[in-house]
């Protein structure tokens, strides 16, 4: 349905893509998830034909979003990083308006803007001025928009971004419900956020793909090994060394002074079976265990690891071996290089 091929994107000489690639099929909800200055609004935005890219394609429902932008865009129903909302507007009135520019014709605007009033929960305050809302309820009048005319293709800008927790449901069902005969893809630097209605995952950072991988997936490696966090009386050399010669340790990191000669590590297992062993090695050693405790990665942590890392893998098991050697050996954490919030323009159609 969505097809990107290596898509870049220069603003001046400063590359804000770096030739990434991914496709969205038909009832597919894709995450794309990256810190600020990713690239995220940058590929949204190429995406739907609001900026052009400085190389590569873009073809929604077959058509390229370059070469035949009027096809593609009617495909394509987008909400940009800023809702493209006009202040002096009242709900209803802006939505008729947005109906006009998206080409539906004048005897199915009607049915359109309250179809999409209803689905947003937007009929109690239709004639409510634009300016008067609070975010949340911009960004639903931004989201109702992007839904007129039905189009099979929804691009999302961070579309839960000052949402309250109730509208936060609201929206994760709307979704839910509107992933069935379409594609979308919606932006997120919250991976918890944004987990719950994806299928899939995009990671981006510094303009590439870092991972690309179903949530599943995701959450099967990450509970695929286990980390005790074990307090142990006795050297700090010593225990490190002693644990990586059990097999099934796979590495000992986080080492942190507790009290004189009391130290913690938290030490990664293949599974729980490798527990006893690990236990047992360290007494022999004439050690004192004086507390083990479960550390549970989460997958905040995974993603904020995935983001940070500088090559595209694979599969998403390779990068995550290649974070538990660099971790092993570095603890530092990468710098976060994310700059100014996107300077997005207002979504203009032209049609
Ligand atoms: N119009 C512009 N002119 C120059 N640089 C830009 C412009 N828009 C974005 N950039 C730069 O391109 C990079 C990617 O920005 P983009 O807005 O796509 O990031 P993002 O992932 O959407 O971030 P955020 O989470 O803050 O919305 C950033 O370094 C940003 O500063
Ligand atoms: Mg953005």
């Amino acid at each position: 349905m969505v097809e990107i091929q290596n898509l870049t994107k220069y603003y001046g000489n400063k590359a804000a893509l770096r030739g990434i690639s991914f496709t969205i099929k038909e009832n597919e909800v894709v995450g794309f998830l990256g810190p600020n200055g990713a690239g995220k609004s940058t590929t949204l935005n190429i995406m739907a034909g609001v900026i052009p890219s400085t190389g590569g394609t873009v073809t929604i429902q077959g058509h390229d979003i370059a070469q035949q932008p009027v096809k593609a865009k009617k495909c394509i129903g987008f909400l940009p990083e800023i809702p493209p909302v006009y202040p002096d507007m009242k709900i209803k009135e802006y939505l008729y308006f947005a109906a006009g520019l998206k080409g539906i014709p004048a005897a199915k605007r009607k049915g359109e803007v309250e179809q999409a009033m209803e689905r947003l929960k937007l009929k109690d305050v239709e004639k409510r001025l634009i300016r008067n809302l609070s975010k949340g309820y911009k960004q639903r009048v931004g989201f109702a928009q992007a839904l007129l005319g039905n189009p099979p293709v929804l691009i999302l800008d961070e579309p839960t971004v000052g949402l309250d927790p109730t509208q936060l449901m609201e929206v994760r069902n709307l979704i839910l419900d509107l992933k069935h005969n379409h594609a979308i893809i919606l932006s997120s630097h919250i991976l918890g956020e944004i987990s719950a209605v994806c299928d899939r995952i995009i990671i981006i950072n510094h303009g590439e793909i870092k991972a690309d991988d179903t949530i599943e997936r995701l959450e099967e490696q990450n509970q695929s090994g286990l980390v005790l966090r074990l307090k142990v009386q006795g050297s700090s050399r010593e225990v490190p060394r002693i644990a990586r010669q059990v097999e099934g340790v796979q590495s000992v990191e986080n080492i942190q002074f507790v009290s004189t000669g009391v130290y913690t590590y938290d030490v990664k297992l293949e599974s729980d079976a490798v527990r006893n062993a690990l236990l047992s090695a360290i007494l022999q050693h004439g050690m004192e265990v004086l507390e083990v405790t479960t550390e549970k990665q989460d997958l905040e942590q995974v993603f904020v690891k995935l983001v940070n890392q500088k090559t595209k893998h694979a599969s998403l098991e390779d990068l995550l071996q290649e974070i538990d050697e660099e971790s092993a050996q570095n603890e530092a954490p990468a710098s976060e290089t994310g700059t100014e919030p996107g300077a997005a323009a207002p979504q203009e159609e032209e049609e």
